[in-house]
This record gives structure tokens, sequence and C-alpha cells, in this order.
């Protein structure tokens, strides 16, 4: 059932068609930028619409691919869509589809994995091309044509100011309540003439709760009322509590040596169960008056909220599983005053993580013995998803954080490794590393030191001494002794699980 009172502006009215419609506006060849960041706030009708005009020009014969830009991940029913009928030329940012995974690492789709905080920016410059359709979900048009945004905000106020035309998804599934939340900063701008970010703790409203857009440039709106999709999340299982437990640990002492305080600094949490896993720990933990500056809402930051551990998020997205946006939903008056989300360039933005003093706790793929970190690539050339926020989040932060299980597939891959065999964070943006082994505090540390902290804290015994083997025998054979490697034999580790399917040596 769509809601007709979601759209005061009378001149928008007229502009109502199916999603056929809209999507029959979209021409081969184009860029669209559409909405989206993690399973929230992305169209659901225009994308399937144009997936199936797609289809349909291939069974003729016609070549029809189009560029698509998003804020992050999206749902199955824009990326999963367009990609399973190969109608994807080049996709940015973030990606998590399993569609778009597969056309991409099977060189069938160009993936431009940028920095989240860089995505804005970059399109102002003009690098990314000339945005012809922004096809954005809201959650209501006002009388005077300014746009209520729905659960994420990512980049649809560049994508509205950019694009040529606009096509608007006005979803009566996202709760009217929503209203307010939104905190939209028009004051960014370009070199020479950028200003400072005036927001100097983690709930300053700095913008405006709605969109402005042009009623001109909007061509079409499509009703729809279809929910967001996330997959539900696993409940944390013994690794990703160890690894909470380290970590709360490693907290705990800090503000014992006056390092953090009682309240801890604002919290950035990546998305996964053992990222859930750390923020229930926090429910139950001793420090109070929480506050995070973050790029998603997930699960565990609506406990904490819940809890009253957590006083107040900003962020840019929802990342909700389907009973924790049922309940935000049934509920979100009372939370409204106590999330912000903000465009992913403020919510990501380095100069705010950096003067927050973010705590920055990411997931990895793999840490090599020297600190350098994988958060992409399997086996150094297979994407897994993207550096999203982390990249952000992680050269700015006060202190930052990598989280990750010692092994990984059953014991046959090992998260510590000789050499990274892709590097996201380069050591010097690596302080922490946690693993349900222990945790790596490598301040302070210079490599070879560093190396010793992490296979004693982080390796799993399966591997430690192998791990230990090839480092005392890069110290006598390395070319350098600042960091010491074995070339040939620095990613053997890699190549014997492509080739056996496993990292053990027989
Ligand atoms: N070699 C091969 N496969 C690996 C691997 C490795 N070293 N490490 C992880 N994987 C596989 C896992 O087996 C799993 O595969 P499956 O889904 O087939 O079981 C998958 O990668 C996910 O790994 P998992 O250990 O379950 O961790 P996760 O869900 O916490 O995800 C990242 C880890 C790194 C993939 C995820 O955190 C990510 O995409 N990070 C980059 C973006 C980011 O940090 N965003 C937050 C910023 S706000």
């Amino acid at each position: 059932m769509t809601d007709r009172s979601r759209i005061a502006h009378a001149g928008l009215a007229k502009k109502i068609m199916s999603a056929e419609a809209a999507a029959a506006l979209i021409a081969p060849g184009s860029i669209v930028g559409m909405s989206g960041f993690t399973g929230s706030g992305y169209p659901k009708a225009v994308p399937q619409a144009l997936a199936k005009r797609i289809e349909a020009a291939h069974a003729a014969g016609d070549k029809f691919r189009v560029s698509i830009w998003t804020g992050a991940s999206t749902g199955p029913e824009l990326d999963g869509a367009l990609a399973k009928v190969d109608g994807i030329e080049l996709r940015l940012p973030y990606n998590s589809d399993p569609a778009c995974r597969e056309k991409i690492n099977r060189g069938e789709m160009q993936y431009l994995d940028m920095h989240l905080s860089q995505v804005a920016p970059m399109a102002w410059e003009g690098f990314l091309g000339d945005l012809d359709t922004a096809v954005i979900e809201i959650s209501a048009i006002r009388a005077d044509g300014t746009l209520v945004p729905s659960s994420s905000v990512g980049n649809n106020k560049t994508w509205l100011d950019r694009a040529r035309r606009v096509i608007l998804e006005v979803n009566s599934w996202q709760n009217a309540a929503l209203d307010g939340m939104h905190d939209i900063y028009y004051g960014t701008a370009l070199p020479p003439n950028r200003v400072p970010i005036p927001l100097t703790k983690p709930d300053d409203r700095i913008g405006e709760p709605h969109f402005r857009c042009d009623p001109e440039k909007i061509i079409a709106i499509v009703e729809t009322d279809a929910p967001d999709r996330n997959a539900p999340f696993e409940a944390p299982d013994e690794t990703a509590h160890a690894i909470a437990g380290h970590l709360l640990e490693f907290f705990g002492h800090e503000v014992k040596k006056g390092r953090l305080p009682q309240s801890l600094l604002p919290l950035q949490s990546g998305v996964g169960n053992v990222a859930n896993a750390v923020l229930g720990g926090l429910v139950k933990g001793p420090f109070h008056d929480l506050t995070a500056f973050t790029e998603v809402m997930q699960d565990g930051m609506l406990d904490l909220l819940e809890s009253g551990r957590l006083r107040m998020a900003s962020a840019t997205a929802m990342s909700l599983s389907p009973d924790a946006a049922a309940a935000l939903n049934r509920d979100m008056a009372r939370f409204r005053d106590k999330i912000i989300l903000r465009p992913q360039e403020i919510s990501n933005h380095p100069e705010l993580i950096r003067r927050l003093g973010c705590l920055a706790m990411n997931g990895a793929i793999e840490a090599d013995i020297y600190g350098n970190i994988n958060s992409t690539h399997l086996m150094g050339s297979r994407i897994m998803n993207g550096i999203g926020g982390s990249g952000d989040f992680a050269r700015n932060a006060f202190i930052s954080i990598f989280m990750m299980p010692s092994i990984k597939k059953g014991g046959k891959i090992s998260a510590i490794v000789p050499h990274a065999s892709h590097v996201d964070h380069i050591t010097q943006d690596v302080q922490v590393i946690v693993t349900d082994q222990g945790l790596a505090d490598l301040r302070g540390l210079a490599p070879k030191q560093r190396a010793k902290v992490i296979m004693e804290k982080c390796a799993h015994p399966t591997f430690r001494p192998a791990l230990e083997d090839y480092f005392n025998r890069a110290l006598k054979s390395s070319y350098g002794l600042q960091t010491p490697v074995i070339l040939p034999e620095a990613l053997s580790w890699h190549q014997r699980f492509v080739e056996t399917g496993s990292m053990l040596a027989k």
C-alpha cells in the first residue's frame, strides 16, 4: 500500500509514474547515481524495472549497460538484479553483493573501490564523469519541495546536486518519524574554498534535516512500499566473544592508565559478527555515557542505545537485521533524538575523525607480521567486498584497531601471514590487532618488535611456529634488516592455498 500523503508538493505529485515508465527514461551507457548504503535506503523498484529492460535489450541483441554509483553496498533488488542481467559496466564504491562480486572476479565488470569519504568530493571534482540520472529513495516530499531522507543518506545530497535528472522513489514503508533524524550539511566546497567543518562533538547538528532539489530536475516519482533488506546477524560465536573480551579488557586498561576517559572516545565500528559481539560486550561493560561517530548503525549499536550505555550515535546509514529494523520502526520517535544520519562525506570525514579522536574498530582478512592489513582481497587478487570506510577511519583514528579470527576456513587459512597478499592499511595506520588468541598493542614499536608481539599474541598455535621460523630465517638472509623478508617465500603460504586449498604445509 502506498501512502499519497507522502507527496505534499502539488507540482511534483503530477510526476508520479510506474517504475517501468521511470526506468524507460534511463539511457544505455549513462551514469546513474543510486541511493543506498548497506541494505538500507536503496531504490527498490526502478533498478528492478531497469534490469528487466536491459534483459529484454540483450535478448534482442542490443548492448545495454550502465555505470552505477551508490553510497556503499545496497540490496539484491539493485546490485544483484542489475549484475544478473549483465547490466553494469562499472560500479563504485563498496560492494558486498555476491552476483556483483562474481562478475568483478571474472573480469566482467569494472569495480572502482574508493574510500567512502572521497566519493562525493571526486564527483564534484569531475574525475568520475558526468552523472546523468540520480535514482534516490526518500521517505517523503514536503510541500516546499524539500525531500525527507530515508534510512540512509550516503551520497544522496551529491547525486541530487550533480545529476542532470532525478528520479525519486517515495517509500512509504520507511517510517514517517524518520523526519528530523538527518543532518544534511551543505557547507562543503572544493579547494581553495574549503573551510573547517563546524562539528566538534558527535552530537552537533550542523546542517538541515532535508535534501534540497530543484523540482525542475525531477523527471519521475515512483511510489513504493518495500522493506529495506539487511541480512540477519548470526549470534556471536566463541571466537567473536574471545575477540570482544580482549578488546574490552584493553579499553579498561587504557582507562586505568588515564589514556582514555571512562566514557571512552567516539566509537566507530565496522559491520559483522565480531563488531556486534564487541558492542554486545559494551552493554555489560563498565563504560557509560558512550558516543558513536561511525558509518553504520548496526544491531549492537541499537542495543547499546537501548541499554542507556550509549548516549547517541552519528552515522550515515542504518544496517539493521530485519528484527532490529522492525524494533526501530516500532519506536522510531523515541530513537530520533539519539541518532543522527549524515552524508557519508561527513560521517567519514578525516578532519572530523581526527578531531573527535575516534576509536576505530574494523574487521580484516589478514595481517602480516609487521602489521600491514588486507581488508579487501583474497589471495591477493580476488575481491571480497571493498575498503569501505575502514581507510577513512583507520588513518585518522585516535586508536586504529583491526579484529579478525586467527584462522579461517576451518583452520586451513592463517589470518597472520608472513607477508600480506594485498595491503589496504599500512603498518603506520594500525595500532592494535586483535584475534581470538590475544591483543597486540603495536603503539611505539618498530617493525621487528611488532613482528614478535603479533606472532606471540595474535597467531594461532597451529601456524605460530612456522611464522617464527620464517621470521628467524629472514633475520639471517634478508637484503635489509629494517623489515626482514624472504622475497621468494613471502607469499608462499597464499600460493600453497591456491594450489592445495590450505596454507598448512604437508
Ligand atoms: N582468506 C580467505 N578467505 C577469507 C580470509 C582469508 N584470509 N579472511 C576471511 N575470509 C572469508 C571468510 O572465510 C568468509 O567467507 P565465507 O563468507 O565464504 O565464509 C568471508 O571472508 C568473511 O570473513 P569473516 O571472517 O566472516 O569476517 P567478516 O564478516 O567480519 O568480514 C571483512 C571481514 C574484512 C571481509 C569485512 O570486515 C570487510 O569487508 N571489511 C572491509 C570494509 C570495512 O572495514 N568496513 C567497515 C568500515 S566502516
